[in-house]
């Protein structure tokens, strides 16, 4: 399970938190990994950490017990895919296993193509989505039989649209693979480069094509769809807080706690533990962190993580907000005043 690498396109957030552990509809989205993972009966994982965000993802994964894992964790310089499938070696052992990325999430789950790979007795399974921009993904090519002839990361001139996507299953045979490439000109040792050197070594490996919809939570923008399409699938209407003279409608989650006074909070959207909305809209897909304020403000399409204020804003849309952040209204002037933390964006 991989939680180490940087996160710089997720700055500012990510020098606080672990990018898989970002919050999608209020849950982290390494949570709806693990998920998936126990669905499969696998029980022990190995969690790749990296040294800024260890303890970050400890703190969340602890002993795994809530899925009912045993965890190892393997902390890794963020050197590439292919470098942490090595570093985590000693752990793995001769086992054949399964390499989840913690911080993509599909609709369909891995159950499927671990059975896959062991009737089949594969090599590597890769799994694969179809994309509009090819440009911008590791791309396999197929023959008839679906086995891989080649592969290259974000090509320039595309032969297919097939994205390798973050579920990657392995015999210990990728170890062998790996000692024999070298890092990319960006200096990481590519998970891409293991496929095509096992390909090469006449592996038995194969793709299997998803047939859900796949995110990769790697920007702002991915990171709104994750939560509009995680709500759209997992939110029921649960009110557990305390709503006041207000129009709750649709697939809406009041967390324990919360408290909606004069507003309208329409669904899909989460409201989570002891935040407060007063005199506001909240919009679908928007998911208001646990102990976040929205007073008089309208909210739509957005992620607002824990303990944010959000005041006297006519129209928020399609923003991601840190923790402890706020956002308000300078009623009196009409200047712009910003206290923003580096790397941040600021649309106005
Ligand atoms: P990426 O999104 O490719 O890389 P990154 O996390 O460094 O992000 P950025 O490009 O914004 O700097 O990584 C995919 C996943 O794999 C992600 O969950 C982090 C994890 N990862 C590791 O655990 N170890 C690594 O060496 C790398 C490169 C990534």
């Amino acid at each position: 399970m991989l939680s180490g690498g940087k996160g710089t396109r997720l700055r500012p957030l990510t020098f606080t938190c672990a990018k898989q552990l970002i919050p999608v509809a209020n849950k982290p989205i390494l949570g709806y990994v693990l998920d998936q993972i126990k669905e499969t009966g696998i029980t022990n994982v190995g969690v790749i950490t990296a040294p800024e965000t260890q303890q970050n993802v400890k703190d969340y994964v602890q002993n795994g017990s809530e899925w009912g894992f045993n965890v190892a964790y393997i902390p890794q310089k963020p050197l590439g895919l292919a470098h942490a499938v090595k570093t985590a070696q000693p752990f793995l052992t001769e086992d054949s296993f399964v390499m989840c990325l913690g911080d993509n999430v599909t609709g369909q789950g891995i159950k499927g193509f671990v059975e896959k790979f062991q009737n089949q007795n594969l090599d590597a399974l890769i799994i694969l989505k179809e994309v509009d921009d090819p440009t911008r993904f590791g791309i396999a090519q197929l023959d008839n039989e679906g086995t891989i002839v080649r592969l290259v990361e974000k090509p320039k001139t595309p032969m297919g649209n097939l994205a390798i996507i973050g579920t990657y299953l392995f015999s210990s045979k990728v170890h062998q693979a790996i000692e024999h490439i070298k890092p990319s000109w960006r200096g990481e040792l590519e998970i891409t480069d293991a496929v095509q050197e096992m390909a090469n070594r006449g592996f038995k490996v194969k793709a299997e094509i998803l047939n859900s919809w796949w995110l990769d939570t790697g920007k702002k923008d991915d990171i709104l769809s994750a939560n509009a399409k995680i709500l759209d699938e997992y939110v029921k209407r649960n009110v557990e807080g305390e709503v006041e003279n207000s129009a709750i409608e649709g697939r809406v989650n009041i967390a324990q706690g919360a408290k909606v006074v004069n507003s309208t909070v329409r669904g899909p959207s989460v409201i989570g533990r002891n935040a407060v909305v007063k005199d506001s809209f909240i919009g679908p897909y928007t998911s208001v962190g646990d102990n976040s304020h929205v007073i008089q403000s309208h909210l739509e399409y957005s992620v607002l993580l824990e303990n944010v204020v959000v005041e006297n804003v006519e129209r928020l849309e399609d923003s991601l907000v840190g923790k402890n952040a706020k956002v308000s209204r300078n009623k009196k002037a009409s200047t712009i005043k910003l206290h923003i933390g580096d790397f941040s964006e600021v649309n106005v």
